[in-house]
């Protein structure tokens, strides 16, 4: 059985509110995901990049109050060129730092020779969301990419990511089947609500209430008989403490899945209560710095939680890192909206129909998101 501990997948033990600090390095792609949108994880942040220098210093800092793993994200990251700059950077800072790179991994000639000379303390993180070609992502399963993989399986640990919609659930044994094969482990991700989303026809702004319902789909739910068949076990729920939204943990003994359902409840500060999103899906999750140097709670756009990082005296800088790390600190896992609109729509869905709550798919009419 391999060692949890060493896969990124758990707290690093010391008294810190949050496992890991992540960087939208660019917001910059070569893809359009129809659930994703232009900026995805920098979304919404314009003007002047922050420096490299001052990307590590905020590391550092994050470094000296217990936090060792860094998320890199975009965007598509391997576009961005100072990228072996920064993992160098992260690794100097101490020897026990950790990397985890989020990619598409569509430039295997750029992120192979990266993950090669770097690749102690790293992990790769690749999204995989289709077995067979299909309109909705570009993120397909192709001998290229299984070639591209394969090639960093022998360097460093290899997650695939898979975002879980009703267009592409049924596809989900046999890409089980697959990271069993390979040695990947997998995280099942469901659909968050974006301010837009880039929908089948890669433009913007088409109806994200209406391509949110038809696609959400609450994972655990769904997901237990595919489980069973596949010989997966529950092993154990990974609460990251005051992070976002607790991930239970399943294996066959060689690959873990991790399973991100936000119907489940996530964290909130009391401070939340003041923003309009409030109960939101994600809830605080991360603590992250865009690429114009606005340091944030992931995809949350709650002014009062930012502070502008990038100009500021090391001492201002410390400042923002603290009232972040404080606010992660308060916060207390409680329901999301979702939550509450899920079993609402399930409990009278059941009624009208005869059917038992768990059996039931809350997708087969329309349903407003407005309230999320
Ligand atoms: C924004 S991408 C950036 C890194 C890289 N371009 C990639 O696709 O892996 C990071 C992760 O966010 C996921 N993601 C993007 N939009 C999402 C959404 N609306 N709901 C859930 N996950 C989403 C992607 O599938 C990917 O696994
Ligand atoms: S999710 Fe898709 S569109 Fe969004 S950044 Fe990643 S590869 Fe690009
Ligand atoms: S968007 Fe931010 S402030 Fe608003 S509820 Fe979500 S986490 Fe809290």
């Amino acid at each position: 059985m391999k060692d949890i501990k060493n896969r990124g997948l758990v707290f690093n033990g010391k008294p810190t509110p949050v496992p890991y600090f992540t960087f939208a390095v660019t917001g910059v792609c070569n893809y359009k995901c129809s659930y994703c949108c232009i900026g995805a994880e920098n979304h919404g942040f314009e003007g002047e990049e922050i420096s490299l220098d001052e990307m590590l210093e905020i590391a550092g800092l994050f470094y000296e109050r217990g936090v060792k793993v860094f998320r890199i994200t975009g965007g598509e990251p391997t576009i961005w060129k100072p990228l072996e700059d920064l993992i160098k950077g992260i690794h100097a800072i101490a020897p026990d730092t950790q990397v985890n790179l989020n990619s598409n991994a569509s430039l295997p000639r750029k992120l192979l020779p990266i993950i090669e000379r770097n690749a102690e303390r790293f992990t790769l993180r690749v999204s995989v969301d289709r077995m067979t070609p299909a309109p909705d992502t570009p993120k397909v399963w192709t001998s290229r990419l299984q070639e591209t993989l394969q090639e960093a399986r022998k360097f460093v640990p290899v997650r695939l990511n898979m975002v879980v919609m009703r267009s592409n659930m049924h596809e989900l044994p046999q890409l089980m089947d697959l990271c069993n094969e390979n040695d990947f482990d997998l995280k099942l991700l469901d659909l968050y609500y974006n301010r837009d989303f880039f929908g089948e026809d890669g433009k913007t702004m088409v109806d994200i209430n209406q391509f949110w319902w038809q696609q959400f789909v609450p994972i655990l739910d769904t997901l237990s008989s595919v489980m069973e068949e596949k010989g997966f076990e529950f092993m154990n729920q990974y609460d990251h403490g005051n992070f976002g939204i607790p991930l239970p943990i399943f294996t066959n003994g060689k690959i873990y899945i991790s399973v991100k359902d936000s119907t489940r409840g996530t964290h909130f500060h009391d401070a939340c209560k003041g923003c309009s999103e409030y109960r939101c899906q994600e809830g605080l999750y991360s603590p992250m710095l865009s690429s114009t140097g606005t340091l944030h709670v992931g995809e949350c756009r709650f002014k009062p939680y930012m502070t502008e990082m990038r100009g500021l005296s090391m001492e201002d800088k410390a400042k923002g890192v603290d009232k972040m790390l404080t606010l992660f600190k308060e916060t207390k896992l409680s329901q999301s909206k979702l939550s509450e609109i899920l079993e609402a729509y399930r409990a009278e869905a059941a009624v009208q129909q005869g059917l038992a709550p768990e059996t039931h798919s809350p997708f087969n009419r329309s349903y407003k998101a407005e309230h999320l």
